[in-house]
């Protein structure tokens, strides 16, 4: 099938070149004619594994091409909208990049078309967006549809995620679209089980119900761990008692500093805001926010107790810089977010992640007292304390080798990977969230 997707961010970059692995035509668009020029080249614009891979294989074999032009793009009759809807002030979503996108292709189509949308959008936004496509098409003659498909992608294994889905939700009005999302989908999904066919309204909400529920389960489990502190508990056996229930489930019940990225704390917001607009009255989600910050707080609490309460001279080592591992992703990273509260107190942060160093330096430029570091090692030289904040799995294999060149000894774990401490060395103090 000949496939247009319109954005070459995360979602759209990721999308469009595993549609042209499964063996479609792609035609993958941005308005920002830098980002194309880089993917041309064969340059991936993010990190994500796989991804490059798939950027050189598929250029190569001529199975995706990148545009800036619309009059080009709209020339495919299947149409995916990747275009990231950031959260306003107020919560809501802002859709104007997207409307704009809506725009063009009323005005470019050359064909009946169907237009899939796989930007996270408000309730209600897809009808929207059929009848803008109707009221602002130039040909009259030219039929559009309109089919909201959610995505469901995890920064760091967003290629495997995409060819493996646990469910394809496609929100529509038509029954003949039908047949249309199972060819698109069949190289991926051809026993069709994994389809779940709804209105427009019951998808929007799938995939901000989705993230607001996971993210409210992380809340719930970080509650859970600080009450562990105090009485004594150990969140990690306490996981391990509640998991065995399988209504229950293991995942997403990792204590620890809290959710971050760009999707978690966007969504819950927008669905806050949604409820306001339908004069819902609800805190639940207000307290999941809530709870993520708490866990920040006390975190640095801990730190600045431990210290006892004067940071001046010390010198302090930051591991983890991306809003989760396998990412070069730092929006709303709980780690830069801490760094913010820190810098100003202590005399030096070493700073090291394998990734998101670049994306760091940019975002913590104004703090003057920031060494960036190429190593873990160089990051925990002359150090008075680690701070663990992301749980790359470079770090789960830190051992006492590595502390060696360290001023004093102890380590503050925000993500429980580094308990071997607790018993391995005395000479180590170790603390960890909820443990
Ligand atoms: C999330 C969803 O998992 C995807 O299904 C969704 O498609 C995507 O948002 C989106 O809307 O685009 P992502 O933001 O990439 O994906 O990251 P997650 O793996 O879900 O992690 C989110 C945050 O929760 C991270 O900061 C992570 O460290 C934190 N987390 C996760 C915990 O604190 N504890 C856990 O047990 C799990």
């Amino acid at each position: 099938m000949e496939i247009t997707v319109i954005g070459t961010g995360y979602v759209g970059l990721v999308t469009s070149l595993c549609l042209s692995e499964c063996g479609h035509k792609v035609t993958a668009l941005d308005i920002d004619k830098k980002k194309i020029k880089l993917l041309k080249q064969s340059i991936s614009t993010i990190y994500e594994p796989l991804l490059d891979n798939l950027l050189g294989k598929n250029l190569l074999n001529k199975s995706i091409i990148f545009t800036s032009s619309f009059k080009q793009a709209c020339r495919n009759n299947i149409i995916f909208l990747c275009i990231d809807t950031p959260g306003k002030v107020n919560g809501a979503p802002d859709t104007r990049n997207l409307y704009n996108a809506v725009r063009l292709i009323a005005a470019n189509a050359s064909k009946n078309t169907l237009v899939i949308t796989k930007s996270t959008v408000p309730l209600g936004e897809n009808k929207r967006i059929l009848s803008k496509l109707n009221a602002m098409k130039t040909r009259k003659d030219i039929v559009f549809d309109v089919c909201a498909n959610p995505e469901f992608l995890r920064e760091g294994s967003a290629v495997s995620d995409f060819n493996n889905p646990d469910r394809i939700i496609c929100g529509l009005e038509e029954e003949k679209i039908k047949k249309l999302m199972l060819e698109i989908y069949f190289p991926i999904e051809s026993n069709k089980k994994k389809f779940i066919f709804m209105s427009f309204e019951s998808a929007e909400l799938t995939k901000y119900a989705s993230n607001s529920y996971l993210a409210t389960k992380i809340s719930f489990i970080n509650e859970m761990s600080e009450l562990s502190e105090n009485c004594g508990a150990s969140i990690d056996e306490v996981k391990s008692g509640m998991s065995m229930d399988p209504r229950i489930g293991k995942d997403f019940l990792n204590a620890g500093l809290g959710f971050g990225g760009s999707c978690f704390p966007k969504d819950i917001n927008a669905l806050i805001h949604a409820e306001d607009r339908f004069r819902i009255k609800s805190s639940l989600l207000k307290e999941t926010l809530k709870r993520n910050a708490i866990q920040l707080k006390n975190f640095e609490k801990k730190i600045i107790t431990y210290y006892k309460k004067d940071l001046s001279k010390k010198h302090l080592s930051i591991l983890g810089l991306s809003f989760k591992p396998n990412t070069d992703d730092i929006r709303e990273s709980i780690s830069i977010k801490l760094i913010n509260r820190l810098s100003p107190r202590v005399r030096l942060l070493n700073v090291f992640d394998p990734a998101a160093m670049r994306q760091a330096e940019i975002a913590l430029n104004a703090h003057k007292n920031i060494n960036f570091c190429d190593t873990i090692n160089a990051a925990l030289s002359g150090s008075d304390g680690l701070i663990l904040c992301t749980e790359w799995d470079e770090f789960r294999v830190i051992d006492a080798s590595n502390l060696v060149n360290m001023k004093e000894k102890v380590i503050f774990d925000g993500r429980n990977i580094l308990q071997k401490f607790k018993t391995l060395d005395s000479s180590v103090k170790y603390f960890g969230m909820g443990l």
